[in-house]
């Protein structure tokens, strides 16, 4: 018995040797993080195609997630994308510049488009031949005070890279650069130079189809792009006009958006954006005014017991608790009392509000929203105020639900 099962060992081993060495994605089991389940459409894909998309979004590797992100968490998500990718490639010493729709968000204000859920970016032959080399399947943590949660980001190459042919149309994204906790990429293409051009020297092919001359491309030009250092073809305009055609570097009016140029933003005006940014805006107010009443109501317990204080004894430890720190009996007070008065001491400031500073290029509709809360913090009169106009506008749009 045990003799038998040891000399089918070797026959064992060579099968699963076997199943190594055969050529295969990097598939859910070998990555997984949280998931249980893979979503990624791998069943349906052809069997020589890498890169899977998820069955819910082609923009997202199924791998890592199971459903698309809100307006709002997928600009974030995408802005940290770009942000670790480029610190990341600068540092390990990577050529890569923006294309196609990034590079078109970076033309009106160096933003991702806020209607987007990918980036694209390309690479130099030699570049891709490095990550290949040296950086395939490679984790990268970052914790930043952008990402203070922390995110894991994977860098992963399509072996096919070195397939240089146009004809193979399953791999014509040659490496992703994946956020292991949204699933959302960049997809990273690169340009080769083609010697069997029709139009001679200093041509440059992508698997995807795109050519360019070199010149358009090269030298590159340094830029920033969502606050990161960045680079973008030297003839950047040109390209983007090949791409997009003229109207896109020049209509206001895109994709449910309006680009104010005043707050060099694009604002979404179609409903459902704009829902999204309202809940979350009420949401933040509601917050606020649940502070204040909190507030209100200690001080009124408090203003109650200074009234009671004769019948009451003080010495009651559960009423002493509730005290805000500011209206504490003089004789122990570290601090001289606030000019502004108790009422705002208690507020978290603006300073404890805002992103740090290089984040604080939020778009319009959140700086409204911080308008609109800093008023709310500052005095008891705007902030009822402002609740009555939330109540009104809540009620509006009850009413407009319901027909
Ligand atoms: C990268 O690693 C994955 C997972 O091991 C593998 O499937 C893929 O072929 C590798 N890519 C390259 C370029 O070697
Ligand atoms: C070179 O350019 C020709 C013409 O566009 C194209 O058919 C061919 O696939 C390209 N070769 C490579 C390696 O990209």
């Amino acid at each position: 018995m045990r003799l038998s099962w040891l000399l089918s060992l070797p026959a064992v081993l060579t099968v699963a040797s076997a199943i190594a060495i055969e050529k295969r994605d990097a598939d859910f089991l070998s990555v997984r993080t949280k998931m249980h389940k893979d979503m990624s459409g791998r069943r349906g894909d052809p069997k020589d195609k890498y890169f899977h998309e998820s069955v819910f979004h082609p923009h997202y590797d199924g791998r890592f997630a199971d459903h698309q992100l809100g307006y709002r968490e997928r600009k974030q998500a995408l802005s940290n994308l770009i942000q670790t990718y480029l610190a990341t490639m600068s540092d390990i010493g990577v050529e890569t510049w923006l294309m196609h729709g990034t590079l078109l968000g970076w033309w009106w204000n160096r933003k991702i488009l806020p209607w987007d859920s990918d980036s694209d970016v390309q690479v130099s032959e030699s570049s891709i031949h490095y990550l290949a080399s040296y950086y395939n399947m490679t984790v990268f943590h970052y914790k930043t005070p952008r990402i203070p949660e922390g995110r894991d980001y994977m860098m992963e190459i399509n072996p096919h890279y070195s397939n240089r042919e146009q004809t193979d149309k399953l791999n014509v994204i040659d490496a992703r650069w994946v956020d292991t906790t949204s699933g959302l990429f960049i997809d990273i293409t690169t340009a080769r130079y083609n010697s069997t051009h029709p139009s001679g020297e200093g041509m440059l092919s992508c698997k995807d189809g795109h050519e360019y001359r070199d010149t358009y491309i090269f030298p590159l030009r340094e830029t920033f792009f969502e606050g990161t250092p960045a680079k973008i073809p030297f003839a950047y305009k040109e390209v983007l006009e090949a791409e997009y055609k003229q109207k896109a570097l020049t209509l206001v009016d895109f994709e449910g958006h309006h680009f104010d140029e005043d707050k060099l933003e694009w604002i979404p005006v179609n409903k459902k954006y704009i829902a999204d940014a309202k809940n979350k805006a009420d949401e933040k107010k509601a917050k606020a005014q649940e502070e204040q009443k909190k507030e209100k109501l200690a001080q009124d317990k408090k203003a109650e017991e200074q009234k009671n204080q004769g019948q009451q004894a003080l010495s009651e430890p559960g009423k002493q608790a509730p005290v805000a720190p500011e209206q504490q009996p003089e004789t122990n007070q570290a601090e001289p009392p606030k000019p502004d008065g108790p009422q705002v001491v208690k507020q978290p400031t603006k300073a404890d509000q805002l992103p740090p500073p290089e984040q604080q290029n939020v778009d319009a509709q959140k700086a409204k929203e911080e308008e609109a809360r800093i008023a709310t913090l500052k005095a008891g009169e705007e902030e009822r105020k402002v609740k009555e106009a939330a109540e009104r506008e809540q009620e509006q749009e009850r009413q407009g639900g319901k027909r």
